[in-house]
């Protein structure tokens, strides 16, 4: 049995850091076991301007524990008032490596997102001229759409009408949870990619919802049928390079979790590398861990892959039940498994 296994130190391409006490209180999960991470723009008011962007990046920077390397990659939130040349200079400046596409009201802070596609399409039109990736939160809003399709309609309804306005346009199809999105990443030529979270590879819909409801199993997009939940794990570790890592690590506070209307998220920065290793080591794909986690992403984003390497041992995880912030606490993703995996 393999007792370690070495992969260059690994990226994390979709994360939640939010800003201030629970900044400081969770930054330093992920700068402990990743090198770079694409920063999420959801905060309140939205990080929509070059200006909010080189802001947030400079809190977050300041924010870092003594001696950690960490690099945020920053986002722009798009809103149908973005502005094509706002967008190109923090683009050419090196600071913004992606636009965040937001369908208003379809998760937590989107109000600001998109209601009208057509009103972004100057936006796209530069980020497609330039090479700037387009994150999308890929779930339609519209009340008569089941919860459980809205990831399916949007590729029909939105993104393929996108895509095929603007070929050149570079897309990153955010926390798939469906056998469809796993087609259609596959299906495309070129110019599309997808991330997959840890949490989606371990839960399916009954996890939530059977046997009593579970809060911190809650997130968006929802997770779906068993399914689609194996239709990503091949995905996951297949070493297919359109698919990488996006925790979506989503920090919220149990009490804001465990209200009536609860908030979406699952927070996994503290214990996703464990988890992943136990899962491509239940798929015998532990030799492709490291393009999951370390390789695809970089590639699609045209980035170098890290000199620094990570080494998993096989000897139980320790993290913690809950992290502690100002606010109260944040209950770690519970993946219901041992975890023999840790970051050494
Ligand atoms: O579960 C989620 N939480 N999904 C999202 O799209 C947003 C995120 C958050 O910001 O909490
Ligand atoms: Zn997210």
């Amino acid at each position: 049995m393999t007792k370690s296994i070495t992969i260059r130190r690994p990226d994390d391409w979709h994360l939640h850091l939010r800003d201030g006490d629970m900044l400081r209180a969770v930054l330093p999960y992920t700068a402990q076991h990743f090198a770079r991470a694409i920063i999420m723009p959801n905060l309140v008011p939205p990080i929509v301007t070059h200006a909010q962007a080189q802001a947030y990046r400079d809190r977050i920077i300041a924010a870092l524990p003594d001696g950690a390397e960490f690099t945020p990659l920053m986002t722009l939130y798009l809103t149908e008032d973005s502005d094509p040349a706002d967008v190109a200079a923090a683009h050419a400046s090196g600071l913004v490596k992606a636009v965040k596409l937001y369908p208003a009201g379809a998760t937590t802070n989107s109000a600001s997102g998109v209601a009208n596609f057509d009103k972004v399409d100057a936006v796209l039109e530069k980020m497609a001229e330039i090479g700037l990736p387009l994150c999308t939160h890929g779930e339609v809003t519209d009340p008569n759409v089941d919860i459980f399709d809205r990831e399916a309609v949007f590729i029909d309804r939105v993104l393929d009408p996108i895509r095929t306005r603007h070929p050149d346009l570079r897309v990153v199809m955010e926390h798939i949870t469906t056998s469809d999105a796993v087609d259609y990443v596959q299906g495309a030529a070129q110019n599309l990619a997808a991330t997959i979270t840890t949490h989606h590879l371990v839960i399916n819909r009954n996890h939530i919802l059977a046997g009593g409801i579970k809060p911190h199993y809650y997130c968006l997009p929802v997770a779906k049928r068993e399914e689609h939940r194996l239709a990503l794990r091949k995905a996951a570790t297949s070493g297919d390079a359109r698919f990488f890592l996006g925790t979506d690590s989503a920090p919220h506070t149990d009490a804001n979790k465990l209200l009536p209307c609860g908030c979406a998220g699952c927070f996994t920065a503290p214990n996703t590398l464990s988890i992943l290793a136990e899962v491509f080591e239940q798929d015998d794909a532990l030799e492709r861990l490291e393009a999951f986690t370390s390789l695809n992403g970089p590639a699609y984003y045209r980035l170098p892959v890290n000199a620094a390497t990570t080494t998993l041992t096989r000897t139980p995880a320790h993290y913690p039940a809950h992290v502690d912030t100002v606010e109260g606490p944040v209950t770690v993703f519970d993946p219901d498994m041992p975890l023999n995996w840790s970051v050494s």
